[in-house]
């Protein structure tokens, strides 16, 4: 059984105590829902893997309510602080030297680092104040598929295999957080909700990750719906239900007036419903997205959605 809570005090309460039973409970995030784990049980973020079925070499984001609660688990420097000042709580992960024996090691899939953010979601918030664990989070959907910004989303991947969902409604950014690691220089290791022009001020020039996958979501294949997909379509071909965006018009669109904040948001939502109309042996046509700003990562996530597929 899940249970459906809502974010009110018994709701609140009850996540919590779930959570303290080394429990899941799914939890919006300004970016998407999270699965929420302790992230400092073994047991707990064992189950965060099984329930999403997730290929365990991925460490995890662990998310906390404040600075004073980061310090705790990694060590900040100058650099890192003024990243935190600027842009916490926020669609901001920092990739940060691990305070050791403070988190499972399941979490850091043993790395000496982690990453770490501070979310803005008013429920999220309440709920780590409230649980007052550090909670391991990864998107709220099964490995691979289209990640949740809602908690009926969520409800489709996980009902049965999570203990409850807390619904806060629809996530307002909509894509996953930016993860940027600090050494040896500042490099971007996913694009994501935070655009990378508002950071560079802050970092200088960042640089990208080498071939090596830092990042599970650099894996090929990610965030993919059933359909198949091709990209930068104008119009739809025989048999392909297109997606549109600006002047590029559709029965669906991530944005019809062109606005990236708009598309970032309905991203998600708006491939599952086209999924849906696509049926098993339809196709998805996308319209292009400027390459720019939430640009680049709703780009960055329709290129792996599109990507050749893992056979089964
Ligand atoms: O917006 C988000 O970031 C969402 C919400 C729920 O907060 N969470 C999320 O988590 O997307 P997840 O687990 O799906 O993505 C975690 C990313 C992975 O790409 C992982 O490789 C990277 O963080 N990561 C975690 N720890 C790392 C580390 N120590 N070094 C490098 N990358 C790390
Ligand atoms: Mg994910």
């Amino acid at each position: 059984m899940t249970e459906h809570l809502l974010p009110d005090i018994p709701g609140l309460s009850r996540a919590a105590h779930l959570l303290r039973e080394g429990l899941l409970v799914a939890f919006p995030t300004e970016t998407v829902y999270g699965l929420g784990g302790d992230a400092r049980s073994d047991t707990a973020v064992a189950r965060i893997f099984q329930a999403k079925n997730r290929p365990t070499f991925n460490p995890l984001i662990v998310h906390v309510p404040d600075l004073r609660t980061a310090r705790l688990y990694a060590h900040f420097s100058a650099e890192a602080e003024a990243l935190a000042a600027r842009f916490w709580p926020g669609p901001l992960t920092l990739v940060l030297p691990l305070i050791e024996g403070t988190l499972s090691p399941l979490v850091t899939a043993a790395l000496q680092t982690v990453a770490i953010r501070i979310p803005a979601h008013a429920t999220a918030q309440a709920l780590l104040r409230t649980a007052a664990i550090p909670l391991a989070a990864p998107s709220a959907n099964l490995s691979g598929k289209i990640s949740p910004t809602t908690a009926a989303h969520v409800a489709s991947g996980l009902t049965g295999r999570i203990a409850a969902i807390l619904d806060g409604g629809a996530c307002s950014v909509g894509l996953e957080s930016t993860i940027l690691t600090l050494k040896p220089r500042p490099t971007l290791l996913r694009p994501g909700g935070l655009p990378v022009e508002q950071i560079e001020p802050i970092t200088g020039p960042l640089a990208q990750p080498g071939a090596q996958i830092t990042a599970p979501g650099q894996l090929a294949s990610h965030y993919a719906p059933n359909a198949p997909l091709r990209l930068n379509a104008r119009e739809a071909r025989p048999g392909e239900t297109l997606i549109g965006f600006g002047d590029v018009k559709a029965d669906l669109s991530f944005s019809p007036s062109g606005d990236l904040i708009e598309a970032a948001a309905t991203l998600f939502a708006t491939l599952r419903t086209a999924d849906a109309i696509a049926g098993p042996q339809g196709r998805i046509a996308i319209a292009p997205i400027p390459d720019h700003g939430l640009g680049r990562a709703i780009n960055d996530r329709l290129s792996r959605a599109a990507a050749p597929r893992p056979l089964p």
